[in-house]
């Protein structure tokens, strides 16, 4: 819901309500300042919170601001634009160009009101990935502001979810004006938390290849604090996504405001204090190799930024996340469909196989109930290494005689589905493809390429080179039964400059990079629908919301070690929800490692997530084979429970657990209805005597929950404020899951 009341002054003050939150702001002499975002609060009469005090005689104000006190220096801001006399980090920046009614080349803008209307629902977006919601779901403000000088226009989306705590931002800037605009900087939403009442630290997701999404919380500094990519993706380095978190918040308490932004590229998340304490919290594009000329009449669209308000702690702004991005950004046929249980030949053959092969691990993986075989890299061209043949997607028929048809029907027969592995983005300079175009990689006239992984990366913002990918991805698709698809992209871009365009449009080329991106991925989405698309960059290197409004899953990480992998996938659920997160049991010792850990823990850590299997099933033992067919009806039979119930992170790999940091992890989901929860206990390193007391979450207070596996009965305030007793000698890598269900009235 989104009230509009007036200020003192009379101008328009707009409180949105998002599901328990609120978030207000209003006019002040046309500028449009933030005055709260947090928990719900009852009133619309906000603009007391309004700090009236000037701090700093020498900061200039604008000159038609009576008040002096006023300055944009200190004024909390909603969309803070460059020049003008704020000297914090800005929104926009851009430089007029030559026939301006302000001096061509320069940068200043001031931006007010204009006029605002509020649309049920949430209008669509072109040509991005976007949250969508229905008119019952969401309502949207859209608030125009003009800077009468130049006469450029901005247009604001607030868009408030009804049922989530969340409010979903962009920036449309009509070029309004008579003469170009050069875009430098246009983030996509800032806000200003003028008073912080108790220290706030930025909570991120830092990593690197193998070794994604690792959680840290950072003191906020006066000056900005802040994570980016300038590697032309989201990257593993840092995920576009921080959160602003009173120090003293936890999973369960305290004030948590997440911020997500939708996008696959180069991107910048900051916290700015002032010298008042004023926290500036924004996100959007990376400014640093980004310009955008803007002529007359045309509009730039930024991607969307997220923000997830909460009020009790981590766990429910990661809940919100959850929900929003599994039933608002996920799309087609797979968004809720059980995917099924997977045996991908990566870890088990790397590039060493054939159709016979596969065939084999086909026929284990049938026997052990699995359902889908996904052929990875090194099907195709010549590609025996990863040395050569990228782009050359035609079936290396040494390895598959007859070609794609007769394995797919071998698998098939067997009751399987298939899927198949490409890299479409990427060119080997050993390959047919860039014998015929060397100019479609992305390259700088004059300069080396540098290469990574032997590849170079393709010049995703030409029609031509997005047009031959479309056929040639299609022409592999549309010639056999292929179920699911695995995209990868394995390397980051340099020297990204284009031939399609001219010297003063390069500054665009990395954005114009990820349009073609979504382009092509919406044109093979739609051309086939049924085709499950999972993500991957080098294991998580893209796993971001922008991705996920393609493929519903990513390959979370190249580290398949199920204790690495609970840093990884527990980061990684503190914005996408499990039914995103990609797991696969693989084999002991562990090939990135070199850690041995029991079949049932691999089991017990990769049903987090989207499950399969990522080893060679013909080596197995028999009771290891008994196992897979275990764990794929336990995973069937916890499906919903796992990918549609609500998510609770319980123990950390960080967290200090009886004095020893790094010893466990625990995490649980509980039914939307609280009749069931799953419940996950992993012992990184044992030892002697602990005593772990486990306490639940989510469960209802009042019911009795019956434990499955030992009978046992307890009511749930009991779960939640007493905790199970887990209390024995773990060994290390032992795990444990514990089903409990709601035991009938009668109780204890
Ligand atoms: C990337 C992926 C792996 C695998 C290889 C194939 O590293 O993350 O899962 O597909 O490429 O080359």
């Amino acid at each position: 819901m989104i009230t509009v009341s007036k200020t003192a002054s009379g101008e328009p003050l707009f409180h949105l309500r998002a599901g328990d939150a609120s978030y207000a702001f209003s006019v002040f002499h046309g500028f449009l300042l933030h005055l709260y975002c947090g928990p719900a609060v009852a009133d619309d009469d906000l603009e007391y919170l309004l700090v009236r005090v000037g701090h700093d005689s020498v900061v200039p104000r604008p000159s038609d601001t009576p008040e002096g006190w006023f300055s944009l220096d200190i004024a909390p801001q909603e969309y803070p634009a460059y020049g003008t006399g704020d000297y914090r980090p800005s929104a926009l920046m851009l430089r007029h160009g030559e026939g301006s009614a302000v001096a061509q080349g320069s940068a200043a803008v001031s931006l007010r009101y204009v006029s605002h209307e509020i649309v049920p629902g949430k209008p669509s977006v072109d040509s991005q990935p976007a949250v969508y919601a229905n008119d019952g779901e969401a309502d949207t403000l859209i608030v125009t502001a003009r800077d009468p000088s130049s006469g450029l226009t901005v247009r604001l989306y607030y868009t408030a979810m009804r049922a989530l705590p969340a409010v979903i931002r962009r920036a449309v800037i009509d070029n309004t004006t008579p003469a170009p605009v050069t875009l430098e900087r246009v983030y996509s939403a800032s806000l200003d938390f003028a008073v912080m009442t108790e220290p706030a630290e930025l909570l991120h997701l830092w990593g690197t290849w193998g070794r994604e999404r690792h959680t840290e919380r950072t003191p906020l500094a006066h000056g900005s604090v802040s994570v980016s990519s300038r590697r032309g993706a989201s990257s593993h380095h840092h995920n576009p996504f921080a959160a602003l978190v009173s120090a003293s918040a936890d999973e369960t308490h305290g004030t948590a405001v997440g911020l997500s932004f939708i996008y696959a590229g180069n991107f910048e998340i900051l916290a700015d204090t002032d010298p008042f304490g004023s926290v500036r919290l924004m996100a959007g594009i990376e400014p640093t190799d980004f310009s955008w000329l803007l002529g007359p009449g045309e509009a730039f669209v930024t991607p969307e930024a997220v923000l997830s308000i909460s009020g009790e702690g981590l766990g429910k702004m990661s809940r919100t996340f959850h929900r929003l991005y599994r039933e608002h950004l996920c799309r087609g046929e797979w968004r809720d469909r059980e995917r099924p249980v997977l045996v991908n030949n990566w870890e088990a053959t790397y590039f060493r196989f054939d159709s016979d092969k596969l065939a084999a691990i086909a026929k284990d993986a049938a026997d052990c109930g699995i359902e889908m075989l996904v052929m990875d890299d090194g099907w195709f061209g010549c590609r025996n290494d990863d040395r050569s043949s990228l782009g050359d997607w035609f079936v290396n028929e040494d390895k598959l005689p007859g070609g794609l048809a007769p394995l797919v029907q071998r698998v098939r027969s067997l009751g399987l589905k298939f899927g198949i592995w490409f890299e479409p983005e990427m060119i080997s300079p050993r390959s047919e493809l860039f014998d015929r175009h060397p100019d479609w990689a992305l390259h700088t006239e004059g300069r080396p390429l540098s290469v990574a992984r032997s590849q170079y990366v393709l010049d995703m913002t030409r029609s031509d080179v997005r047009d031959w990918l479309f056929g040639a991805l299609s022409s592999v698709l549309s010639s056999a039964p292929i179920d699911y698809v695995k995209w990868d992209f394995n390397r980051n871009l340099t020297e990204a400059a284009s031939l399609s365009l001219p010297p003063e449009r390069q500054g665009e080329i990395q954005h114009r990079y990820v349009l073609g991106l979504y382009d092509l991925l919406e044109r093979i989405t739609r051309a086939f629908p049924h085709i499950l698309l999972e993500g991957c960059s080098s294991g998580g290197g893209r796993f971001d919301p922008a991705m996920l409004y393609y493929s519903p899953q990513f390959w979370t990480s190249d580290d398949t070690d199920a204790m690495e992998r609970l840093d990884i996938q527990l980061g990684t659920s503190f914005v996408y929800p499990p039914s995103s997160i990609s797991c696969h049991v693989s084999a002991s010792p562990n090939h990135q490692t070199g850690r041995a850990t029991s079949f049932v823990t691999r089991g017990h850590v990769a049903m987090g997530g989207a499950f399969g299997y990522e080893l060679d099933l013909t080596k197995l033992s028999d009771e290891e084979k008994d196992l897979i067919r275990q764990q794929v009806k336990d995973y069937h039979r916890y499906y919903a429970l796992i990918n549609r119930g609500d998510f609770y992170r319980l123990i950390l790999p960080s967290d200090t657990v009886n004095g020893k940091t790094g010893s466990c992890a625990a995490w649980m989901t509980v039914s939307e209805d609280r009749s069931e929860a799953l419940v996950t206990f992993v012992v990184i390193r044992g030892s002697i005597h602990p005593v772990y007391f486990l306490k639940l979450e989510g469960l209802d207070p009042d019911a009795v929950y019956e434990d499955e596996g030992t009978g046992a009965r307890y009511g749930g305030s009991t779960l939640m404020h007493a905790g199970l007793n887990l209390a024995k000698n773990w060994r290390d890598g032992e795990s444990a899951v514990i089903h409990l269900i709601k035991a009938p009235e009668e109780g204890l």
